[in-house]
């Protein structure tokens, strides 16, 4: 049986386009949906060019999510990826796909994590704090920002000369590398 995942991301979306490439010819994993928060996000143009139906919602339809779970379900969509999104999930949403929303952080959480510890804030803080190590965090999403159970983890090195910009594309690479498989293994096990 096939599972339609729907990508919700606020970004740039490099991840949300690297999962819809990994699963393109996949057998059981359709992408079928990618929805944002911000009109200006460059997931929407990456998800056109990929031909998945992709949606910007305002601030108002991200408050109570009625009208969003309806697209979802509408979908037939039965696991959410959140990549990059950065408005707060809503409990409708949360309550609709328990254990069935995964989100991934660009540190070892619970270091670096938290309400507002995005994007390059989250290197600048790990160089700050002079961590020997970074890497990446892929949980469940749960209310509170950061804080769902841990899925996996994967590390990188940080380097005496290290700036955010090389720090980020070691813990990028390792995104594009594991996201979409941890994904494919939890969907495996449902
Ligand atoms: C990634 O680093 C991810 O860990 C974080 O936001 C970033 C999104 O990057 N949650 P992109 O939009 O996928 O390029």
């Amino acid at each position: 049986m096939t599972t339609n995942i729907a990508i919700l991301a606020s970004g740039n979306g490099s991840n949300a386009e690297n999962i819809a490439r990994y699963f393109m010819a996949h057998p059981t994993v359709n992408v079928s949906l990618v929805l944002t928060n911000s009109q200006k996000a460059n997931a929407l143009q990456r998800a056109r060019n990929l031909g998945i139906p992709c949606a910007y919602f305002s601030k108002e339809f991200w408050q109570d999510g009625e009208a969003i779970l309806h697209l979802l379900q509408a979908y037939q969509v039965g696991f959410v990826v959140l990549a990059g999104f950065l408005a707060k999930v809503p409990n409708l949403i949360l309550q609709a796909y328990p254990q069935r929303m995964v989100n991934i952080h660009p540190s070892l959480l619970p270091l670096h994590g938290g309400k507002g510890m995005y994007g390059d804030r989250v290197h600048e803080d790990v160089l700050r704090c002079g961590d020997k190590e970074s890497g990446i965090t892929i949980h469940y999403t749960s209310e509170v920002y950061d804080s769902g159970q841990i899925v996996a983890q994967y590390r990188c090195e940080v380097k005496p000369d290290d700036t955010v910009d090389k720090l980020a594309t070691r813990v990028h690479a390792l995104e594009y590398e594991y996201y979409p498989k941890v994904i494919e293994r939890l969907l495996s096990l449902l």
